[in-house]
């Protein structure tokens, strides 16, 4: 029997200037989004996914991200004595189900610069490639990444990508794919042609855009040592996808279910987005930010 896929690898090391100055000093990977930061719901999903070692790729002013996982006895024991039951459920995720390794890219030069830094963590494994600065959001968060896995094994692909569609007016803001024939039916694998990174505005060929989740056999660490460096001297991701697919190796494209959902929090709109909806199905606050928000409304 084949071993599960056990590793991933969490790029957060990126400058995050979009959301300037909000990251001045602070991780956008760790932006609160309702009641915890952006990086703590990736974390959960891959250990839900049962992804038991976690290689976070950080970087300068991101010494935050280490302290947020780790364990906090005095403040444990702090609230032990204060009786907080709740406060002290809330910080049960530290005593979560993975290790964690922490490598630094100390100049960020691209996502695939970042995931080039976890071949020697990865070794001889396939492993799953989670964006620390965005989120699933579904019934079961984890769901997507279980199904990308098991078609990556049955299929033995070189590398299985989340997309998602998006209207055709923004596609210019990601990575878009090609498949084979033309609409992929949800949740089914289906054999990517080409992709490019941020098509020119009416250049996209399609509307499938990558969504921040993947898993890769050990070929793309060898794509990525062949990746040069874009216009932006960034080295990405998608052209060492694409040079996988020019060598004929076996590159899927899993699209998500209509109510399975990619947030991010790259920009100041779609981090404002995420927030707000997120607080709005807060299961402990959410109806006090409903209240708050019918007021609002009304008002404008
Ligand atoms: P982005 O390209 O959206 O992040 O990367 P960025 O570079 O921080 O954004 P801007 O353009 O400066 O605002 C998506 C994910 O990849 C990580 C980021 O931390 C983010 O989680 N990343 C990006 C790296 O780890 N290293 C990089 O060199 C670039």
């Amino acid at each position: 029997m084949t071993q599960p896929i056990t590793k991933a690898i969490v790029p957060a090391a990126g400058l995050g200037t979009r959301l300037l100055p909000a990251t001045k000093s602070q991780p956008k990977e760790m932006l609160p989004v309702g009641r915890k930061p952006v990086l703590q719901y990736v974390v959960e999903e891959l250990q839900e996914a049962g992804l038991r070692q976690l290689l976070l790729i950080t970087g300068r002013r991101k010494r935050v991200i280490e302290d947020h996982f780790d364990d906090d006895p005095e403040l444990v024991s702090a609230l032990k004595e204060a009786g907080n039951e709740t406060l002290l459920a809330d910080l049960a995720y530290i005593a979560g189900k993975s290790f964690f390794f922490y490598t630094r890219q100390s100049t960020p030069m691209g996502l695939g610069h970042a995931v080039s830094l976890g071949a020697d963590f990865a070794g001889d494994d396939d492993c799953v490639v989670a964006l620390g600065d965005s989120l699933i959001v579904a019934d079961d968060p984890a769901a997507p990444l279980r199904a990308m896995m098991k078609a990556h094994r049955d299929l033995g692909a070189a590398a299985m990508v989340a997309v998602e569609k998006v209207p055709l007016e923004e596609a210019y803001r990601y990575g878009i794919v090609s498949v084979v024939g033309a609409e992929p039916p949800p949740g089914e694998p289906v054999a990517m042609t080409d992709i490019v990174e941020k098509p020119p505005v009416g250049r996209a060929p399609t509307t499938l855009a990558v969504a921040a989740r993947y898993v890769f056999s050990p070929a793309i660490f060898e794509a990525l040592d062949r990746t040069l460096p874009d216009k932006g001297g960034e080295i990405q991701l998608t052209d060492a996808i694409r040079l996988l697919i020019h060598k004929g190796e076996p590159v899927y494209a899993w699209l998500f279910y209509p109510d399975q959902r990619r947030y991010d929090v790259g920009n100041f709109e779609s981090y404002f987005r995420t927030f707000i909806d997120f607080a709005l199905a807060d299961e402990r606050y959410g109806y006090l930010v409903r209240k708050y928000i019918k007021a609002k409304a009304y008002e404008l």
